[in-house]
């Protein structure tokens, strides 16, 4: 290796290493303190910044590389009090992504970094890896370039879906595309099947969380499952109750102590099999985002095509976004075109996203709660409604996404779009970490509990 340099390089050099001096000295006093650094997604933290110079204007920072490789980041800016200290948890961000006294703000309000191709949508796909996010901490009110500045400190974040112990069980029989998560110990468990929407996929996530938090949850796949992708026919209405056969003959799972939970289209199987299947008898049904319109008779085919048949109501938004929520409107009366939710006699938590543009969830609850009225088992219904959310109602801090891309599942074909799901963030956000601990109240006190009829302290 030479040693020669140029004059005029090494006049560069010894620039910059006093520049890194300068920058060395702040580095040494700042502080980063996360806490806890390792933790459910759902858990809040505590970021500290510390021994910075009083009054010194700071911005904190979050960087989140996703497993498909897209960077996500959030920030806000703050300023030291006359200690020398940012408190998340109880400073205002005076900008940024957020602002306000947001402790969890760093985390909801992250977004696609400038320049990222639009329609994101963040979703952990391998839940055996946490997500890492790398907080840290700037001098000034950046709001951009943060990859190429050098920051006063830096933590790494491990946010985990499943707790420590919560065990992993790919599940294949009866033909199922699903995965099992049982909590730690010996159990047994009350057990949750959980259902995802229109999308497909075996999609883990919540089905991790919900065993962090003590269910033996079976997440399924029951639009793209291996047996659809081989013989290119769709699931019967028996899909669902081979999938709640293993769950409840499973010897971890307390076999009559189970529920269903549904987001979107989930939400029309969880009411179908609810209202009307003889194997299925849950203790309670969460319902996220969903309706109870589809032809009662019909299998998972039947109601995709019926909900292709209105698509002549879709709308778009200004910015071309498909919209969704009007080919179930209005609520037909015609009673073979909406499930009997009057033969309901499990308790039902609705959760609805009253800005939900892809599905009329809104107008179901209000048509469900109707028809539960006139039926005599109202009193079985909780409905938890809330301004300005949309539509992908998630596990708290996941980032809100107001559209993204997605290829929708229809018989035969599957096409991309741009969708419009709605919310605004702020209201979103505080939405699903609202809805979240309240679902987790209802599955204990029907599942855990003594069989209480309906969910009371909400
Ligand atoms: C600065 O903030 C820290 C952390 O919130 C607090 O403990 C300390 O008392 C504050 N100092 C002043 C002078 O307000």
């Amino acid at each position: 290796m030479s040693l020669t340099l140029l004059p005029s390089t090494l006049g560069l050099l010894v620039q910059d290493s006093f520049a890194q001096l300068r920058m060395d000295r702040k580095q040494c006093c700042a502080k980063l303190l996360v806490q806890p650094s390792r933790g459910l997604v759902d858990e809040k933290f505590i970021v500290l910044v510390q021994k910075v110079p009083p009054g010194l204007q700071l911005t904190v920072h979050t960087l989140y590389k996703c497993e498909d490789g897209h960077n996500w980041e959030a920030f806000g800016h703050y300023t030291a009090n006359a200690t020398g200290t940012v408190n998340v948890a109880e400073d205002p961000s005076l900008g940024g992504t957020y602002s306000g006294v947001e402790q969890m703000g760093l985390l909801w309000s992250l977004g696609p970094v400038p320049g990222s191709k639009p329609g994101l949508r963040m979703r952990k796909m391998n839940v055996q890896t946490p997500m890492e996010v790398t907080i840290s901490a700037y001098e000034g009110h950046q709001t951009e370039g943060f990859m190429d500045k050098v920051p006063l400190a830096s933590v790494l974040v491990e946010r985990w879906y499943m707790a420590p112990g919560v065990c992993r069980i790919p599940i294949t029989e009866g033909g199922l595309t699903a995965t099992l998560f049982l909590p730690p110990g010996p159990g047994p468990f009350p057990g949750v099947l959980d259902l995802w929407g229109g999308g497909g996929k075996l999609v883990e996530y919540r089905a991790a969380l919900l065993a962090s938090h003590g269910f033996a949850s079976l997440a399924l796949d029951y639009l793209t499952s291996k047996i659809m992708l081989e013989t290119g026919k769709m699931v019967g209405n028996e899909y669902f109750e081979t999938a709640y056969r293993v769950l409840q003959q499973h010897p971890q799972v307390l076999g009559s102590r189970i529920a269903m939970l549904g987001l979107s289209f989930g939400t029309s199987v969880t009411l179908k099999m609810a209202a009307y299947s003889q194997v299925i008898k849950l203790r309670c049904a969460v319902c996220i985002s969903g309706s109870h319109v589809q032809p009662v008779d019909g299998s998972v085919a039947q109601v995709l095509s019926f909900f292709n048949e209105n698509s002549d109501k879709t709308r778009f938004s200004e910015e071309n976004e498909v919209i969704w929520r009007e080919l179930l409107l209005p609520i037909p009366t015609d009673p073979t075109l909406k499930v009997d939710v009057g033969r309901l006699q499990c308790p039902l938590l609705l959760v609805v996203g009253e800005d939900d543009q892809n599905w009329p969830a809104r107008e179901s609850a209000v048509d469900i709660k109707e028809m539960m009225q006139q039926a005599g088992n109202s009193h079985l219904l909780t409905v938890l409604s809330y301004p300005n959310a949309g539509h992908l109602i998630e596990p708290p801090f996941v980032p809100h996404a107001r559209a993204s891309k997605f290829r929708t599942v229809t018989t035969g074909t599957s096409v991309m779009v741009m969708c419009l799901w709605g919310g605004e963030t702020v209201a979103h956000s505080r939405a699903q970490e609202d809805a979240w601990k309240k679902i987790l109240v209802f599955l204990r006190e029907n599942l855990y509990g003594g069989g209480a009829a309906s969910l009371s302290n909400l």
